[in-house]
Protein backbone atom coordinates (compact mmCIF):
# COMPACT_ATOMS: atom_id res chain seq x y z
CA UNK A 1 0.00 0.00 0.00
CA UNK A 2 2.50 2.68 0.89
CA UNK A 3 4.30 1.79 -1.66
CA UNK A 4 2.01 2.19 -4.16
CA UNK A 5 0.94 5.55 -2.93
CA UNK A 6 4.36 7.06 -3.80
CA UNK A 7 4.65 5.02 -7.43
CA UNK A 8 6.26 7.92 -9.59
CA UNK A 9 6.06 8.18 -13.42
CA UNK A 10 9.54 8.07 -15.15
CA UNK A 11 10.49 11.04 -16.72
CA UNK A 12 11.16 9.47 -20.24
CA UNK A 13 7.58 8.03 -19.85
CA UNK A 14 6.15 11.08 -19.23
CA UNK A 15 7.79 12.33 -22.66
CA UNK A 16 6.47 9.39 -24.47
CA UNK A 17 3.09 9.85 -23.61
CA UNK A 18 3.34 13.93 -24.37
CA UNK A 19 4.63 13.26 -27.60
CA UNK A 20 2.68 10.40 -28.67
CA UNK A 21 -0.53 11.91 -31.12
CA UNK A 22 -2.64 9.04 -30.44
CA UNK A 23 -3.34 9.12 -26.30
CA UNK A 24 -5.08 12.47 -26.45
CA UNK A 25 -8.11 10.48 -28.05
CA UNK A 26 -8.71 12.41 -31.05
CA UNK A 27 -5.06 14.47 -31.90
CA UNK A 28 -2.51 15.89 -29.79
CA UNK A 29 -2.96 20.09 -29.06
CA UNK A 30 -1.56 22.42 -32.16
CA UNK A 31 1.98 23.73 -31.04
CA UNK A 32 1.76 27.76 -32.26
CA UNK A 33 3.27 29.55 -28.93
CA UNK A 34 6.15 31.49 -29.39
CA UNK A 35 8.08 32.96 -26.29
CA UNK A 36 6.41 36.24 -27.17
CA UNK A 37 3.17 34.52 -26.24
CA UNK A 38 3.97 32.79 -23.54
CA UNK A 39 5.51 36.09 -21.50
CA UNK A 40 2.13 37.86 -22.65
CA UNK A 41 0.06 34.62 -21.10
CA UNK A 42 1.94 34.83 -18.13
CA UNK A 43 1.12 38.88 -18.17
CA UNK A 44 -2.12 37.87 -18.85
CA UNK A 45 -2.59 35.62 -15.84
CA UNK A 46 -0.62 37.59 -13.28
CA UNK A 47 -2.29 41.09 -13.95
CA UNK A 48 -5.92 41.42 -12.62
CA UNK A 49 -8.00 41.19 -9.66
CA UNK A 50 -5.14 41.26 -7.30
CA UNK A 51 -3.75 44.98 -8.85
CA UNK A 52 -7.37 45.98 -9.38
CA UNK A 53 -9.04 44.64 -6.47
CA UNK A 54 -7.15 43.61 -3.64
CA UNK A 55 -4.38 45.59 -3.91
CA UNK A 56 -6.67 48.22 -2.01
CA UNK A 57 -7.08 46.18 1.25
CA UNK A 58 -3.37 45.12 1.04
CA UNK A 59 -2.46 49.06 1.27
CA UNK A 60 -4.73 49.25 3.61
CA UNK A 61 -3.48 46.82 6.37
CA UNK A 62 0.10 47.24 5.70
CA UNK A 63 0.59 51.27 4.47
CA UNK A 64 3.32 51.96 1.85
CA UNK A 65 5.63 49.10 3.25
CA UNK A 66 3.69 46.71 1.53
CA UNK A 67 6.29 47.12 -1.26
CA UNK A 68 8.20 45.19 0.91
CA UNK A 69 5.89 42.41 0.65
CA UNK A 70 5.42 42.85 -2.83
CA UNK A 71 9.57 42.56 -3.17
CA UNK A 72 9.87 39.26 -1.16
CA UNK A 73 6.56 37.95 -2.72
CA UNK A 74 8.41 38.49 -5.93
CA UNK A 75 11.79 36.87 -4.81
CA UNK A 76 9.60 33.60 -3.56
CA UNK A 77 8.08 33.27 -7.10
CA UNK A 78 11.47 34.27 -8.72
CA UNK A 79 12.54 30.79 -7.23
CA UNK A 80 9.90 29.22 -7.56
CA UNK A 81 9.67 30.24 -11.62
CA UNK A 82 13.48 28.87 -11.44
CA UNK A 83 12.12 25.43 -10.01
CA UNK A 84 8.86 25.27 -12.54
CA UNK A 85 11.10 26.15 -15.40
CA UNK A 86 13.51 23.65 -14.54
CA UNK A 87 10.95 20.80 -14.59
CA UNK A 88 8.88 22.19 -17.53
CA UNK A 89 12.61 22.02 -19.45
CA UNK A 90 12.85 18.64 -18.43
CA UNK A 91 9.24 17.51 -18.69
CA UNK A 92 7.74 19.67 -21.52
CA UNK A 93 4.31 18.26 -21.29
CA UNK A 94 0.75 19.95 -20.03
CA UNK A 95 0.01 19.61 -16.20
CA UNK A 96 2.03 22.39 -14.60
CA UNK A 97 2.85 21.09 -10.98
CA UNK A 98 0.97 18.17 -10.43
CA UNK A 99 2.74 16.62 -13.81
CA UNK A 100 6.57 17.54 -11.98
CA UNK A 101 5.26 16.29 -8.48
CA UNK A 102 4.11 12.65 -9.91
CA UNK A 103 7.80 12.34 -11.49
CA UNK A 104 9.52 13.52 -7.87
CA UNK A 105 7.19 12.49 -5.28
CA UNK A 106 5.33 9.91 -6.56
CA UNK A 107 1.37 9.53 -7.26
CA UNK A 108 -0.49 10.72 -3.81
CA UNK A 109 1.84 13.97 -3.55
CA UNK A 110 0.52 14.66 -7.25
CA UNK A 111 -3.20 13.98 -6.58
CA UNK A 112 -3.07 16.34 -3.87
CA UNK A 113 -1.40 19.01 -5.62
CA UNK A 114 -3.77 18.33 -8.80
CA UNK A 115 -6.32 18.71 -6.21
CA UNK A 116 -4.53 22.38 -4.94
CA UNK A 117 -4.49 23.62 -8.21
CA UNK A 118 -8.26 23.58 -8.49
CA UNK A 119 -8.25 26.39 -6.14
CA UNK A 120 -5.86 27.75 -8.12
CA UNK A 121 -7.24 28.12 -11.49
CA UNK A 122 -10.80 27.71 -10.79
CA UNK A 123 -11.67 29.09 -7.44
CA UNK A 124 -8.66 31.90 -8.24
CA UNK A 125 -11.10 32.45 -10.87
CA UNK A 126 -14.11 32.83 -9.01
CA UNK A 127 -12.41 35.80 -7.15
CA UNK A 128 -11.56 37.49 -10.59
CA UNK A 129 -15.44 36.81 -11.83
CA UNK A 130 -16.26 38.70 -8.72
CA UNK A 131 -13.77 41.71 -9.28
CA UNK A 132 -14.35 41.74 -13.13
CA UNK A 133 -18.30 42.59 -12.19
CA UNK A 134 -17.38 45.01 -9.49
CA UNK A 135 -15.58 47.22 -12.40
CA UNK A 136 -17.87 46.26 -15.07
CA UNK A 137 -21.01 47.76 -13.11
CA UNK A 138 -19.29 50.54 -11.98
CA UNK A 139 -18.06 51.13 -15.48
CA UNK A 140 -21.74 50.90 -16.67
CA UNK A 141 -22.78 53.55 -13.94
CA UNK A 142 -20.15 56.04 -15.00
CA UNK A 143 -21.83 55.89 -18.44
CA UNK A 144 -25.53 55.66 -16.69
CA UNK A 145 -26.48 52.12 -17.27
CA UNK A 146 -27.60 51.20 -13.97
CA UNK A 147 -28.07 47.17 -12.74
CA UNK A 148 -30.26 46.62 -9.84
CA UNK A 149 -28.00 45.60 -7.04
CA UNK A 150 -29.42 42.39 -6.52
CA UNK A 151 -28.47 41.44 -9.97
CA UNK A 152 -24.75 42.38 -9.44
CA UNK A 153 -24.31 41.35 -5.62
CA UNK A 154 -22.99 37.83 -4.08
CA UNK A 155 -25.76 36.25 -1.90
CA UNK A 156 -23.31 35.86 0.20
CA UNK A 157 -22.00 39.32 0.62
CA UNK A 158 -25.50 40.72 0.58
CA UNK A 159 -26.11 37.94 3.99
CA UNK A 160 -23.27 39.35 5.71
CA UNK A 161 -23.33 42.82 5.37
CA UNK A 162 -27.19 42.70 6.83
CA UNK A 163 -26.32 39.76 9.67
CA UNK A 164 -23.19 42.60 10.54
CA UNK A 165 -26.11 45.06 10.37
CA UNK A 166 -24.18 47.17 7.62
CA UNK A 167 -25.60 50.82 7.06
CA UNK A 168 -29.21 50.05 5.32
CA UNK A 169 -28.08 52.78 2.15
CA UNK A 170 -25.19 50.23 1.37
CA UNK A 171 -25.70 48.94 -2.13
CA UNK A 172 -25.12 44.84 -0.56
CA UNK A 173 -27.99 45.89 2.31
CA UNK A 174 -30.18 47.89 -0.92
CA UNK A 175 -29.36 44.39 -2.52
CA UNK A 176 -30.94 42.46 -0.29
CA UNK A 177 -33.81 44.58 0.64
CA UNK A 178 -35.05 44.73 -3.13
CA UNK A 179 -34.48 41.45 -4.36
CA UNK A 180 -37.36 39.62 -5.89
CA UNK A 181 -38.64 36.98 -3.45
CA UNK A 182 -38.57 33.33 -4.58
CA UNK A 183 -40.57 31.68 -1.72
CA UNK A 184 -38.29 32.02 0.95
CA UNK A 185 -35.26 32.82 -0.39
CA UNK A 186 -34.48 36.19 -1.91
CA UNK A 187 -33.10 36.19 -5.81
CA UNK A 188 -30.01 37.49 -4.97
CA UNK A 189 -27.24 37.10 -8.00
CA UNK A 190 -23.95 38.36 -9.44
CA UNK A 191 -25.14 38.14 -13.06
CA UNK A 192 -22.36 40.11 -14.79
CA UNK A 193 -19.78 37.81 -12.85
CA UNK A 194 -21.83 35.02 -14.47
CA UNK A 195 -22.02 35.82 -17.71
CA UNK A 196 -18.20 36.67 -18.13
CA UNK A 197 -17.71 33.38 -17.27
CA UNK A 198 -19.86 32.09 -19.69
CA UNK A 199 -18.35 33.56 -22.58
CA UNK A 200 -14.77 32.96 -21.43
CA UNK A 201 -16.02 28.83 -21.30
CA UNK A 202 -17.22 29.90 -24.81
CA UNK A 203 -13.98 31.12 -26.01
CA UNK A 204 -11.55 28.76 -24.69
CA UNK A 205 -14.01 26.08 -26.04
CA UNK A 206 -13.31 27.08 -29.21
CA UNK A 207 -9.71 26.76 -29.27
CA UNK A 208 -5.73 27.84 -28.69
CA UNK A 209 -5.48 30.81 -31.61
CA UNK A 210 -8.32 32.77 -31.47
CA UNK A 211 -7.54 32.74 -27.69
CA UNK A 212 -4.10 33.70 -28.10
CA UNK A 213 -5.06 36.47 -30.49
CA UNK A 214 -7.52 38.24 -28.24
CA UNK A 215 -4.95 37.44 -25.06
CA UNK A 216 -2.18 39.35 -26.51
CA UNK A 217 -4.27 42.22 -27.39
CA UNK A 218 -5.88 42.25 -23.87
CA UNK A 219 -2.16 42.54 -22.83
CA UNK A 220 -1.14 45.07 -24.27
CA UNK A 221 -3.76 47.34 -24.06
CA UNK A 222 -3.39 46.77 -20.32
CA UNK A 223 0.02 47.05 -20.18
CA UNK A 224 -0.40 50.49 -21.17
CA UNK A 225 -2.95 51.47 -19.33
CA UNK A 226 -0.91 50.37 -16.19
CA UNK A 227 1.44 52.50 -17.20
CA UNK A 228 -0.70 55.50 -18.03
CA UNK A 229 -1.70 55.08 -13.81
CA UNK A 230 1.74 55.49 -12.70
CA UNK A 231 3.50 57.68 -15.00
CA UNK A 232 0.02 59.81 -14.02
CA UNK A 233 -0.46 59.21 -10.42
CA UNK A 234 3.12 59.29 -10.08
CA UNK A 235 3.77 62.72 -11.94
CA UNK A 236 0.70 64.09 -9.50
CA UNK A 237 2.24 62.71 -6.40
CA UNK A 238 5.16 64.94 -6.77
CA UNK A 239 3.67 67.83 -8.54
CA UNK A 240 1.20 68.03 -5.65
CA UNK A 241 3.73 67.89 -2.99
CA UNK A 242 2.24 64.32 -1.36
CA UNK A 243 5.06 62.10 -0.89
CA UNK A 244 4.83 62.66 2.95
CA UNK A 245 2.09 60.10 2.24
CA UNK A 246 5.12 57.56 2.08
CA UNK A 247 5.79 58.00 5.66
CA UNK A 248 2.36 58.49 7.02
CA UNK A 249 1.99 58.13 11.22
CA UNK A 250 0.64 55.16 13.22
CA UNK A 251 -2.09 55.44 15.95
CA UNK A 252 0.78 56.27 18.58
CA UNK A 253 1.86 59.30 16.25
CA UNK A 254 5.14 57.99 15.01
CA UNK A 255 5.87 58.30 11.41
CA UNK A 256 7.26 55.30 9.55
CA UNK A 257 7.09 53.99 6.24
CA UNK A 258 5.34 50.46 8.01
CA UNK A 259 2.90 52.59 9.89
CA UNK A 260 1.39 48.79 11.33
CA UNK A 261 4.79 47.45 12.12
CA UNK A 262 5.72 44.36 9.69
CA UNK A 263 3.06 42.70 11.18
CA UNK A 264 0.51 44.83 9.48
CA UNK A 265 2.33 44.34 6.25
CA UNK A 266 2.40 40.33 6.99
CA UNK A 267 -1.26 40.33 7.21
CA UNK A 268 -1.33 41.77 3.83
CA UNK A 269 -0.40 38.28 2.62
CA UNK A 270 -3.48 36.62 0.80
CA UNK A 271 -4.16 39.66 -1.57
CA UNK A 272 -0.50 40.41 -2.06
CA UNK A 273 0.16 36.27 -2.99
CA UNK A 274 -2.71 36.30 -5.34
CA UNK A 275 -1.74 39.33 -7.26
CA UNK A 276 1.57 37.06 -8.44
CA UNK A 277 -0.38 34.04 -9.05
CA UNK A 278 -0.06 33.64 -12.78
CA UNK A 279 3.47 32.78 -13.62
CA UNK A 280 2.98 29.22 -13.30
CA UNK A 281 0.10 28.92 -15.40
CA UNK A 282 2.61 29.39 -18.21
CA UNK A 283 3.76 25.98 -17.75
CA UNK A 284 0.64 23.98 -18.07
CA UNK A 285 1.03 25.08 -22.06
CA UNK A 286 3.91 23.39 -22.87
CA UNK A 287 2.15 21.22 -25.28
CA UNK A 288 1.44 24.27 -27.35
CA UNK A 289 4.70 25.94 -27.20
CA UNK A 290 6.74 25.70 -30.58
CA UNK A 291 10.10 25.30 -28.08
CA UNK A 292 9.12 24.42 -24.53
CA UNK A 293 12.28 23.67 -23.22
CA UNK A 294 13.72 27.14 -24.25
CA UNK A 295 10.42 29.25 -24.27
CA UNK A 296 8.73 28.18 -21.53
CA UNK A 297 11.59 29.44 -19.13
CA UNK A 298 11.98 32.70 -20.60
CA UNK A 299 7.86 33.18 -20.95
CA UNK A 300 7.51 32.91 -17.09
CA UNK A 301 10.57 34.44 -15.48
CA UNK A 302 10.07 37.57 -18.42
CA UNK A 303 6.49 37.75 -17.09
CA UNK A 304 7.47 37.73 -13.63
CA UNK A 305 10.20 40.66 -13.80
CA UNK A 306 7.63 42.86 -15.84
CA UNK A 307 4.87 42.44 -13.21
CA UNK A 308 7.19 42.75 -10.18
CA UNK A 309 8.44 46.26 -11.11
CA UNK A 310 4.88 47.14 -12.27
CA UNK A 311 3.56 45.69 -8.90
CA UNK A 312 6.24 48.55 -6.48
CA UNK A 313 5.84 51.26 -9.10
CA UNK A 314 1.74 50.62 -8.22
CA UNK A 315 2.33 50.44 -4.68
CA UNK A 316 4.24 53.46 -4.05
CA UNK A 317 2.15 55.50 -6.38
CA UNK A 318 -0.75 54.44 -4.59
CA UNK A 319 0.33 55.08 -1.08
CA UNK A 320 1.55 58.48 -2.13
CA UNK A 321 -1.30 59.70 -4.14
CA UNK A 322 -3.74 59.06 -1.20
CA UNK A 323 -2.61 58.15 2.97
CA UNK A 324 -3.12 54.95 3.41
CA UNK A 325 -6.05 54.52 5.76
CA UNK A 326 -8.61 55.87 3.41
CA UNK A 327 -8.08 52.72 1.38
CA UNK A 328 -10.54 51.13 3.77
CA UNK A 329 -13.14 48.94 1.93
CA UNK A 330 -11.67 49.96 -1.46
CA UNK A 331 -12.30 47.48 -3.68
CA UNK A 332 -11.03 49.52 -7.07
CA UNK A 333 -8.06 51.20 -5.58
CA UNK A 334 -7.02 52.36 -9.44
CA UNK A 335 -9.75 54.39 -9.54
CA UNK A 336 -10.51 55.51 -6.32
CA UNK A 337 -7.28 57.63 -6.33
CA UNK A 338 -8.20 59.69 -9.27
CA UNK A 339 -11.32 60.55 -7.41
CA UNK A 340 -12.45 64.01 -6.97
CA UNK A 341 -11.33 63.87 -2.67
CA UNK A 342 -7.94 62.53 -4.06
CA UNK A 343 -5.87 63.64 -7.51
CA UNK A 344 -8.86 64.46 -8.62
CA UNK A 345 -8.87 63.41 -12.74
CA UNK A 346 -11.89 62.00 -14.04
CA UNK A 347 -11.03 60.51 -17.43
CA UNK A 348 -8.26 58.42 -15.55
CA UNK A 349 -11.09 57.06 -13.80
CA UNK A 350 -13.05 55.73 -16.68
CA UNK A 351 -10.07 54.82 -18.39
CA UNK A 352 -9.25 52.68 -15.44
CA UNK A 353 -12.42 51.30 -15.10
CA UNK A 354 -12.31 49.98 -18.74
CA UNK A 355 -8.83 48.72 -18.01
CA UNK A 356 -9.91 46.38 -15.23
CA UNK A 357 -12.50 45.22 -17.23
CA UNK A 358 -9.80 44.11 -19.70
CA UNK A 359 -6.76 42.93 -17.75
CA UNK A 360 -9.25 40.83 -15.71
CA UNK A 361 -10.75 39.45 -18.79
CA UNK A 362 -7.25 38.04 -19.90
CA UNK A 363 -6.64 36.90 -16.47
CA UNK A 364 -9.50 34.68 -16.50
CA UNK A 365 -9.19 33.30 -20.26
CA UNK A 366 -5.91 32.07 -18.70
CA UNK A 367 -7.01 29.98 -15.43
CA UNK A 368 -9.82 29.08 -17.63
CA UNK A 369 -7.33 27.33 -19.98
CA UNK A 370 -4.87 25.71 -17.72
CA UNK A 371 -7.20 24.03 -15.25
CA UNK A 372 -8.53 21.69 -18.43
CA UNK A 373 -5.34 21.20 -19.43
CA UNK A 374 -4.23 19.51 -15.53
CA UNK A 375 -7.53 17.47 -15.40
CA UNK A 376 -6.17 16.48 -19.21
CA UNK A 377 -3.37 15.32 -17.67
CA UNK A 378 -4.62 13.88 -14.47
CA UNK A 379 -7.07 12.13 -16.80
CA UNK A 380 -4.10 10.26 -19.00
CA UNK A 381 -2.67 8.98 -16.01
CA UNK A 382 -6.08 7.41 -14.91
CA UNK A 383 -6.51 9.76 -11.72
CA UNK A 384 -9.50 11.07 -13.39
CA UNK A 385 -12.26 9.27 -15.88
CA UNK A 386 -11.05 9.21 -19.32
CA UNK A 387 -13.72 11.83 -20.86
CA UNK A 388 -11.66 14.57 -19.14
CA UNK A 389 -8.87 13.85 -21.69
CA UNK A 390 -11.37 14.00 -24.52
CA UNK A 391 -9.84 16.63 -27.30
CA UNK A 392 -12.70 18.19 -29.52
CA UNK A 393 -12.04 16.75 -33.26
CA UNK A 394 -12.36 20.17 -35.40
CA UNK A 395 -11.15 22.60 -32.72
CA UNK A 396 -8.16 20.88 -30.65
CA UNK A 397 -9.04 21.50 -27.21
CA UNK A 398 -10.02 19.75 -23.79
CA UNK A 399 -13.67 19.97 -24.40
CA UNK A 400 -15.49 17.97 -21.58
CA UNK A 401 -12.68 19.30 -18.93
CA UNK A 402 -13.54 23.06 -20.23
CA UNK A 403 -17.25 22.69 -19.71
CA UNK A 404 -16.99 20.98 -16.36
CA UNK A 405 -14.46 24.26 -15.81
CA UNK A 406 -17.26 26.23 -16.40
CA UNK A 407 -19.41 25.10 -14.03
CA UNK A 408 -16.55 24.62 -11.34
CA UNK A 409 -16.04 28.06 -11.60
CA UNK A 410 -19.81 29.23 -12.31
CA UNK A 411 -21.25 27.22 -9.09
CA UNK A 412 -19.14 29.23 -6.17
CA UNK A 413 -20.12 32.75 -7.54
CA UNK A 414 -23.94 31.45 -6.92
CA UNK A 415 -22.78 30.26 -3.51
CA UNK A 416 -19.30 32.12 -2.19
CA UNK A 417 -18.32 35.34 -1.57
CA UNK A 418 -14.57 37.44 -2.43
CA UNK A 419 -13.30 37.43 0.21
CA UNK A 420 -13.14 33.54 1.38
CA UNK A 421 -12.11 32.55 -2.21
CA UNK A 422 -9.35 34.51 -2.13
CA UNK A 423 -7.54 33.25 0.45
CA UNK A 424 -8.50 29.86 -0.03
CA UNK A 425 -6.43 30.72 -3.47
CA UNK A 426 -3.78 31.72 -1.92
CA UNK A 427 -3.19 29.27 0.79
CA UNK A 428 -3.64 26.67 -1.33
CA UNK A 429 -1.30 27.75 -4.71
CA UNK A 430 1.67 28.82 -2.44
CA UNK A 431 0.99 24.95 -1.01
CA UNK A 432 1.77 23.93 -4.55
CA UNK A 433 4.61 26.53 -4.95
CA UNK A 434 6.35 24.48 -1.70
CA UNK A 435 6.22 21.12 -3.36
CA UNK A 436 7.42 21.95 -6.52
CA UNK A 437 10.55 23.78 -5.57
CA UNK A 438 10.75 20.69 -2.94
CA UNK A 439 10.12 18.28 -6.08
CA UNK A 440 13.50 19.76 -7.89
CA UNK A 441 15.41 18.90 -4.58
CA UNK A 442 14.07 14.83 -5.43
CA UNK A 443 15.04 14.70 -9.04
CA UNK A 444 18.77 13.63 -9.96
CA UNK A 445 21.32 16.25 -11.27
CA UNK A 446 21.89 16.57 -14.88
CA UNK A 447 24.11 17.89 -17.06
CA UNK A 448 23.89 20.95 -18.75
CA UNK A 449 22.27 20.90 -22.17
CA UNK A 450 22.87 23.70 -24.37
CA UNK A 451 19.26 25.11 -25.98
CA UNK A 452 17.65 24.34 -23.23
CA UNK A 453 16.93 25.93 -19.64
CA UNK A 454 19.75 25.17 -17.28
CA UNK A 455 19.04 26.20 -13.61
CA UNK A 456 22.24 27.41 -11.93
CA UNK A 457 23.47 25.02 -9.79
CA UNK A 458 25.21 27.14 -6.15
CA UNK A 459 26.16 24.36 -3.50
CA UNK A 460 23.69 25.29 -0.78
CA UNK A 461 26.12 23.19 1.81
CA UNK A 462 27.22 26.27 3.30
CA UNK A 463 25.35 29.08 1.96
CA UNK A 464 22.25 28.50 3.03
CA UNK A 465 22.43 27.83 6.58
CA UNK A 466 24.97 30.80 6.65
CA UNK A 467 21.90 32.38 5.11
CA UNK A 468 19.41 31.52 8.14
CA UNK A 469 21.95 31.92 10.89
CA UNK A 470 21.81 35.49 9.23
CA UNK A 471 18.02 35.59 9.16
CA UNK A 472 17.69 34.42 12.81
CA UNK A 473 19.98 36.94 13.80
CA UNK A 474 18.09 39.84 11.86
CA UNK A 475 14.79 38.67 12.86
CA UNK A 476 16.02 38.34 16.63
CA UNK A 477 17.96 41.94 16.65
CA UNK A 478 15.48 44.03 14.40
CA UNK A 479 12.12 41.97 14.66
CA UNK A 480 10.85 43.32 18.02
CA UNK A 481 8.63 40.51 20.05
CA UNK A 482 9.26 38.35 16.77
CA UNK A 483 10.16 35.37 18.61
CA UNK A 484 9.26 36.44 22.10
CA UNK A 485 5.54 36.06 20.75
CA UNK A 486 6.01 32.81 18.56
CA UNK A 487 6.52 31.05 21.50
CA UNK A 488 4.26 32.70 24.20
CA UNK A 489 1.21 30.69 23.93
CA UNK A 490 0.10 32.50 26.95
CA UNK A 491 -2.87 35.00 25.43
CA UNK A 492 -4.34 35.92 28.80
CA UNK A 493 -3.27 40.02 28.54
CA UNK A 494 -5.13 39.54 25.06
CA UNK A 495 -8.61 41.51 25.42
CA UNK A 496 -10.47 40.23 22.61
CA UNK A 497 -9.39 36.70 24.17
CA UNK A 498 -10.25 37.55 27.60
CA UNK A 499 -13.94 38.91 26.22
CA UNK A 500 -14.19 35.70 24.39
CA UNK A 501 -14.05 37.26 20.90
CA UNK A 502 -11.00 35.16 19.55
CA UNK A 503 -10.84 31.60 20.36
CA UNK A 504 -7.21 30.05 21.65
CA UNK A 505 -6.93 28.65 18.16
CA UNK A 506 -7.36 31.74 16.42
CA UNK A 507 -4.05 33.49 18.19
CA UNK A 508 -2.13 30.67 18.42
CA UNK A 509 -2.30 29.83 14.70
CA UNK A 510 0.11 32.32 13.46
CA UNK A 511 2.70 30.92 16.51
CA UNK A 512 2.56 27.23 15.65
CA UNK A 513 2.79 28.12 11.80
CA UNK A 514 6.18 30.57 12.52
CA UNK A 515 7.46 27.76 15.25
CA UNK A 516 7.08 25.10 12.11
CA UNK A 517 8.57 27.09 9.63
CA UNK A 518 11.79 28.49 11.79
CA UNK A 519 12.32 24.04 12.31
CA UNK A 520 11.88 23.88 8.87
CA UNK A 521 14.59 26.35 8.41
CA UNK A 522 17.21 24.30 10.48
CA UNK A 523 16.04 20.73 9.19
CA UNK A 524 17.04 22.09 5.67
CA UNK A 525 20.25 23.56 6.75
CA UNK A 526 21.52 20.07 8.13
CA UNK A 527 20.33 17.91 5.13
CA UNK A 528 22.04 20.76 2.85
CA UNK A 529 24.96 19.92 4.46
CA UNK A 530 24.51 16.73 4.44
CA UNK A 531 23.24 16.14 0.61
CA UNK A 532 24.89 19.50 -1.39
CA UNK A 533 21.83 20.69 -2.22
CA UNK A 534 21.37 23.64 -4.78
CA UNK A 535 20.48 26.86 -3.24
CA UNK A 536 17.86 28.36 -5.27
CA UNK A 537 15.19 25.76 -4.85
CA UNK A 538 16.00 25.14 -1.11
CA UNK A 539 15.38 29.31 -0.96
CA UNK A 540 12.09 28.54 -2.93
CA UNK A 541 10.84 26.21 -0.18
CA UNK A 542 11.83 28.39 2.53
CA UNK A 543 9.98 31.82 1.21
CA UNK A 544 6.74 30.03 0.14
CA UNK A 545 6.84 28.45 3.02
CA UNK A 546 7.81 32.06 5.32
CA UNK A 547 4.50 33.50 3.04
CA UNK A 548 2.43 30.46 4.51
CA UNK A 549 2.90 31.91 7.85
CA UNK A 550 1.15 34.72 7.40
CA UNK A 551 -2.26 32.75 6.77
CA UNK A 552 -4.82 32.50 9.58
CA UNK A 553 -6.25 29.82 11.03
CA UNK A 554 -9.35 29.67 9.02
CA UNK A 555 -7.05 29.79 5.85
CA UNK A 556 -5.99 26.23 7.37
CA UNK A 557 -9.01 25.26 8.17
CA UNK A 558 -10.56 25.57 4.60
CA UNK A 559 -7.47 24.82 2.86
CA UNK A 560 -7.27 21.30 5.27
CA UNK A 561 -10.29 20.07 4.74
CA UNK A 562 -10.38 20.75 1.00
CA UNK A 563 -7.36 18.32 1.06
CA UNK A 564 -8.91 15.55 3.12
CA UNK A 565 -12.08 15.42 0.59
CA UNK A 566 -9.32 15.68 -1.75
CA UNK A 567 -8.02 12.43 -0.27
CA UNK A 568 -11.34 10.33 -0.10
CA UNK A 569 -11.78 10.54 -3.36
CA UNK A 570 -8.15 9.33 -4.56
CA UNK A 571 -8.71 6.45 -2.14
CA UNK A 572 -12.25 5.57 -4.03
CA UNK A 573 -10.86 6.09 -7.01
CA UNK A 574 -7.35 7.08 -8.19
CA UNK A 575 -5.62 4.58 -6.03
CA UNK A 576 -7.49 1.52 -8.14
CA UNK A 577 -7.33 3.36 -11.28
CA UNK A 578 -4.78 5.30 -12.30
CA UNK A 579 -2.35 3.71 -15.09
CA UNK A 580 0.28 3.24 -12.77
CA UNK A 581 -1.93 0.74 -10.70
CA UNK A 582 -3.06 -1.16 -13.62
CA UNK A 583 0.04 -1.51 -15.01
CA UNK A 584 1.17 -2.78 -11.33
CA UNK A 585 -1.71 -5.42 -11.47
CA UNK A 586 -0.42 -6.72 -14.80
N1 LIG B 1 -2.76 37.25 -10.31
C1 LIG B 1 -4.08 37.14 -10.81
C2 LIG B 1 -4.87 38.35 -10.51
O1 LIG B 1 -4.39 39.21 -9.83
C3 LIG B 1 -4.75 35.91 -10.30
O2 LIG B 1 -5.98 38.45 -10.93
Amino acid sequence: MANSLFRKKKIESILAEGADDAHGGGGSLKRVLTVKDLTFFGIAAIIGAGSFSSLGDAVFKGGPGVVVLFIITGIACAFTAFCYSEFASRIPVAGSAYTYSYASFGELFAWIIGWALIMEYSIGNVYVSFSWSDYFTSFLHKVNIHIPDYLCTSYREAQKAVEAGADPSSDLVKAWNTAPMLGSLRFIVDLPALVINLLITYLVFRGIKESRNFSNAMVILKLAIVALVIIVGGALVFSNGLSFNWTPANDAGVKSFMPNGFSGVMAAVSGVFFAYIGFDAVSVLAEESKNPQRDLPRGMILSLVICTTVYILLSLVLTGAVHFKNFAGVGDPLAFIFEEQNLNVGWMQLLVSICAVVAMTSVLLVFQMGQPRIWMSMSRDGLLPSVFQKIHPKYKTPSFATIVTGIVVGLPIIFTDKSFVIDFTSIATLFAFVLVCGGVLLIPRREKQPGRFNMPYINAQFTYPLIIAVAIFLFAKYGGTYFSDAFNFDFSGNADYNEGKVSFMDLATPNISVIVFWAICILLSILSMIKKYSLIPVMGVTTCLYLLTGMTKANWAWFLGWLALGLVIYFLYGINKSKLATAEKK
